[in-house]
Protein backbone atom coordinates (compact mmCIF):
# COMPACT_ATOMS: atom_id res chain seq x y z
CA UNK A 1 0.00 0.00 0.00
CA UNK A 2 1.60 3.47 -1.29
CA UNK A 3 0.77 6.19 0.42
CA UNK A 4 1.05 9.64 -0.18
CA UNK A 5 1.00 13.00 2.74
CA UNK A 6 -0.30 15.81 2.48
CA UNK A 7 0.67 19.00 4.75
CA UNK A 8 0.55 22.56 5.25
CA UNK A 9 2.22 23.09 8.43
CA UNK A 10 4.05 21.72 11.51
CA UNK A 11 3.20 18.10 10.40
CA UNK A 12 3.29 16.12 13.66
CA UNK A 13 0.62 13.36 12.23
CA UNK A 14 2.62 13.19 9.78
CA UNK A 15 5.18 12.53 12.17
CA UNK A 16 3.05 9.69 14.10
CA UNK A 17 2.53 8.66 10.43
CA UNK A 18 6.12 8.02 9.54
CA UNK A 19 6.40 6.91 13.07
CA UNK A 20 3.87 3.36 12.66
CA UNK A 21 5.69 2.62 9.17
CA UNK A 22 8.92 3.15 10.42
CA UNK A 23 7.49 0.75 13.72
CA UNK A 24 6.07 -1.52 10.49
CA UNK A 25 2.46 -0.96 11.91
CA UNK A 26 1.32 1.11 9.03
CA UNK A 27 0.83 -2.03 7.06
CA UNK A 28 2.30 0.37 3.72
CA UNK A 29 4.87 2.89 3.04
CA UNK A 30 4.52 6.28 2.89
CA UNK A 31 6.26 7.44 -0.93
CA UNK A 32 6.03 11.06 -0.70
CA UNK A 33 4.78 14.10 1.48
CA UNK A 34 3.58 16.83 -0.70
CA UNK A 35 3.61 20.61 1.36
CA UNK A 36 1.01 23.31 0.13
CA UNK A 37 3.74 25.99 1.58
CA UNK A 38 7.35 26.06 1.55
CA UNK A 39 8.16 26.87 4.33
CA UNK A 40 5.99 23.96 6.28
CA UNK A 41 8.15 22.69 9.44
CA UNK A 42 6.57 19.22 8.89
CA UNK A 43 8.80 18.97 5.59
CA UNK A 44 11.31 18.46 8.06
CA UNK A 45 10.06 15.09 9.68
CA UNK A 46 10.14 13.69 5.52
CA UNK A 47 13.84 15.07 5.13
CA UNK A 48 14.22 13.45 8.47
CA UNK A 49 12.96 10.03 7.34
CA UNK A 50 14.26 10.18 3.99
CA UNK A 51 11.07 10.38 2.22
CA UNK A 52 10.58 12.63 -1.35
CA UNK A 53 8.82 15.55 -0.59
CA UNK A 54 7.48 18.22 -2.99
CA UNK A 55 5.88 21.42 -2.43
CA UNK A 56 3.21 22.64 -4.40
CA UNK A 57 2.87 25.94 -2.89
CA UNK A 58 -0.33 27.98 -3.38
CA UNK A 59 1.09 31.37 -4.04
CA UNK A 60 3.13 31.11 -6.83
CA UNK A 61 0.10 29.03 -8.75
CA UNK A 62 -1.82 31.39 -11.28
CA UNK A 63 -5.34 30.37 -10.06
CA UNK A 64 -7.17 27.45 -8.41
CA UNK A 65 -7.11 25.18 -11.49
CA UNK A 66 -3.27 25.81 -12.05
CA UNK A 67 -3.02 24.99 -8.33
CA UNK A 68 -5.35 21.69 -8.36
CA UNK A 69 -3.38 20.39 -11.71
CA UNK A 70 0.21 20.62 -10.09
CA UNK A 71 -0.80 18.99 -7.05
CA UNK A 72 -2.42 16.14 -9.26
CA UNK A 73 0.24 15.73 -11.07
CA UNK A 74 2.88 15.23 -7.70
CA UNK A 75 0.41 13.11 -6.23
CA UNK A 76 0.28 11.01 -9.49
CA UNK A 77 3.99 10.90 -9.58
CA UNK A 78 3.72 8.49 -6.45
CA UNK A 79 0.87 6.42 -7.63
CA UNK A 80 -0.59 6.39 -4.46
CA UNK A 81 -3.48 4.21 -3.45
CA UNK A 82 -4.07 6.18 -0.70
CA UNK A 83 -3.92 10.23 -0.21
CA UNK A 84 -3.85 11.50 3.70
CA UNK A 85 -4.51 14.88 4.53
CA UNK A 86 -2.71 15.41 7.29
CA UNK A 87 -3.26 19.25 8.26
CA UNK A 88 -3.52 20.09 4.35
CA UNK A 89 -4.88 23.76 4.85
CA UNK A 90 -6.93 24.06 1.15
CA UNK A 91 -10.16 23.52 0.15
CA UNK A 92 -10.41 20.74 -2.40
CA UNK A 93 -12.04 21.12 -5.33
CA UNK A 94 -15.19 18.90 -6.54
CA UNK A 95 -13.02 17.77 -9.46
CA UNK A 96 -9.78 17.04 -7.59
CA UNK A 97 -12.21 14.65 -4.91
CA UNK A 98 -13.46 12.86 -7.15
CA UNK A 99 -10.20 12.30 -9.25
CA UNK A 100 -9.26 10.59 -6.43
CA UNK A 101 -12.30 9.32 -4.62
CA UNK A 102 -12.39 6.00 -2.26
CA UNK A 103 -9.11 6.85 -1.54
CA UNK A 104 -9.00 10.05 0.52
CA UNK A 105 -8.98 10.28 4.18
CA UNK A 106 -8.57 13.77 6.34
CA UNK A 107 -8.17 13.39 10.16
CA UNK A 108 -10.10 16.32 11.65
CA UNK A 109 -10.14 17.90 14.90
CA UNK A 110 -13.42 17.82 16.21
CA UNK A 111 -16.16 14.87 16.96
CA UNK A 112 -17.60 15.23 13.27
CA UNK A 113 -20.31 16.47 12.88
CA UNK A 114 -19.87 19.30 15.39
CA UNK A 115 -17.35 21.93 14.88
CA UNK A 116 -16.89 21.33 11.20
CA UNK A 117 -14.02 23.94 9.63
CA UNK A 118 -11.66 26.15 11.34
CA UNK A 119 -10.21 26.95 15.44
CA UNK A 120 -12.78 23.63 16.16
CA UNK A 121 -10.69 23.69 19.94
CA UNK A 122 -11.78 27.56 20.47
CA UNK A 123 -15.13 27.20 19.64
CA UNK A 124 -15.44 23.85 21.83
CA UNK A 125 -14.43 26.08 24.59
CA UNK A 126 -16.52 29.25 24.01
CA UNK A 127 -19.59 26.46 23.12
CA UNK A 128 -19.32 24.89 26.67
CA UNK A 129 -18.62 21.21 25.27
CA UNK A 130 -17.63 19.03 27.97
CA UNK A 131 -16.46 16.36 25.78
CA UNK A 132 -14.58 16.74 22.41
CA UNK A 133 -12.03 15.16 20.44
CA UNK A 134 -11.16 14.14 16.95
CA UNK A 135 -12.01 11.90 13.98
CA UNK A 136 -11.10 10.26 10.63
CA UNK A 137 -13.02 10.19 7.94
CA UNK A 138 -13.34 9.80 4.26
CA UNK A 139 -13.26 12.86 2.10
CA UNK A 140 -16.18 14.23 -0.03
CA UNK A 141 -16.48 17.57 -1.88
CA UNK A 142 -18.36 18.57 1.71
CA UNK A 143 -15.84 20.12 3.68
CA UNK A 144 -15.57 18.06 6.36
CA UNK A 145 -18.76 16.38 5.59
CA UNK A 146 -17.40 12.70 4.48
CA UNK A 147 -18.57 9.38 5.97
CA UNK A 148 -17.09 8.74 9.62
CA UNK A 149 -14.73 6.64 10.46
CA UNK A 150 -12.98 6.19 13.88
CA UNK A 151 -12.80 8.85 16.63
CA UNK A 152 -11.51 9.13 19.88
CA UNK A 153 -12.98 11.64 23.03
CA UNK A 154 -11.38 13.37 25.02
CA UNK A 155 -12.50 15.42 28.35
CA UNK A 156 -12.61 19.65 28.48
CA UNK A 157 -11.88 20.86 31.73
CA UNK A 158 -13.44 24.00 33.39
CA UNK A 159 -10.00 25.40 33.30
CA UNK A 160 -8.88 24.04 29.99
CA UNK A 161 -7.06 26.56 27.98
CA UNK A 162 -7.04 26.16 24.10
CA UNK A 163 -3.74 25.24 23.86
CA UNK A 164 -4.04 22.19 26.21
CA UNK A 165 -7.25 21.22 24.96
CA UNK A 166 -5.66 21.58 21.40
CA UNK A 167 -2.76 19.18 23.06
CA UNK A 168 -4.92 17.25 24.25
CA UNK A 169 -7.16 16.29 20.79
CA UNK A 170 -3.70 16.15 18.85
CA UNK A 171 -2.08 12.97 20.87
CA UNK A 172 -5.55 11.08 19.80
CA UNK A 173 -5.02 12.48 16.23
CA UNK A 174 -1.54 10.61 16.11
CA UNK A 175 -3.00 7.98 17.59
CA UNK A 176 -6.19 7.14 15.32
CA UNK A 177 -4.92 8.17 11.85
CA UNK A 178 -2.47 5.45 11.37
CA UNK A 179 -4.71 3.23 12.96
CA UNK A 180 -6.67 3.73 10.02
CA UNK A 181 -4.54 3.49 7.46
CA UNK A 182 -4.10 0.16 8.59
CA UNK A 183 -7.24 -0.79 8.18
CA UNK A 184 -7.37 0.14 4.70
CA UNK A 185 -3.62 -1.29 3.98
CA UNK A 186 -4.93 -4.55 5.17
CA UNK A 187 -7.74 -4.34 2.47
CA UNK A 188 -10.33 -3.97 5.74
CA UNK A 189 -11.58 -0.62 4.84
CA UNK A 190 -13.17 0.38 1.44
CA UNK A 191 -14.07 4.28 1.30
CA UNK A 192 -17.06 4.75 -1.06
CA UNK A 193 -18.81 8.08 -2.15
CA UNK A 194 -21.26 8.17 0.46
CA UNK A 195 -20.69 5.14 2.93
CA UNK A 196 -17.41 3.34 4.38
CA UNK A 197 -17.09 -0.26 4.58
CA UNK A 198 -15.26 -2.47 7.35
CA UNK A 199 -14.59 -5.74 7.26
CA UNK A 200 -17.31 -5.31 4.38
CA UNK A 201 -19.94 -4.12 6.76
CA UNK A 202 -20.80 -0.23 6.54
CA UNK A 203 -20.50 1.47 9.27
CA UNK A 204 -23.78 3.13 10.54
CA UNK A 205 -22.46 5.03 12.64
CA UNK A 206 -17.88 6.17 13.53
CA UNK A 207 -16.52 3.73 16.01
CA UNK A 208 -15.53 5.88 19.15
CA UNK A 209 -13.08 5.49 21.75
CA UNK A 210 -11.80 7.81 25.19
CA UNK A 211 -8.77 8.35 25.10
CA UNK A 212 -7.95 5.75 28.31
CA UNK A 213 -9.21 2.70 25.56
CA UNK A 214 -7.58 0.36 23.58
CA UNK A 215 -8.48 1.26 19.42
CA UNK A 216 -10.78 -1.46 18.11
CA UNK A 217 -8.47 -4.23 16.63
C1 LIG B 1 -4.43 18.84 13.16
O1 LIG B 1 -5.12 19.19 14.32
C2 LIG B 1 -5.38 18.38 12.08
O2 LIG B 1 -6.45 17.66 12.58
C3 LIG B 1 -5.85 19.68 11.52
O3 LIG B 1 -4.71 20.49 11.47
C4 LIG B 1 -3.81 20.06 12.50
C5 LIG B 1 -2.52 19.73 11.81
O4 LIG B 1 -1.51 19.43 12.73
N1 LIG B 1 -6.51 19.50 10.25
P1 LIG B 1 -0.14 18.79 12.23
O5 LIG B 1 0.36 19.67 11.09
O6 LIG B 1 -0.40 17.39 11.81
O7 LIG B 1 0.76 18.87 13.43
Amino acid sequence: MRAVVLISGRGSNLQALLAAERARDLGGDIVGVISSRADAPGLHHAGQAGCPAAIVDASKCADRSAFDAELAMQIDACEPDLILLAGFMRILTDGFVQRYQRRLLNVHPSLLPALRGLHTHRRALADGHTVHGCTVHAVTPELDGGPLILQAEVPVYPDDTEARLAARVLRQEHRIFPHVVRWFADGRLQLEPDRVLLDGRALERPIRVTAEEPLPE
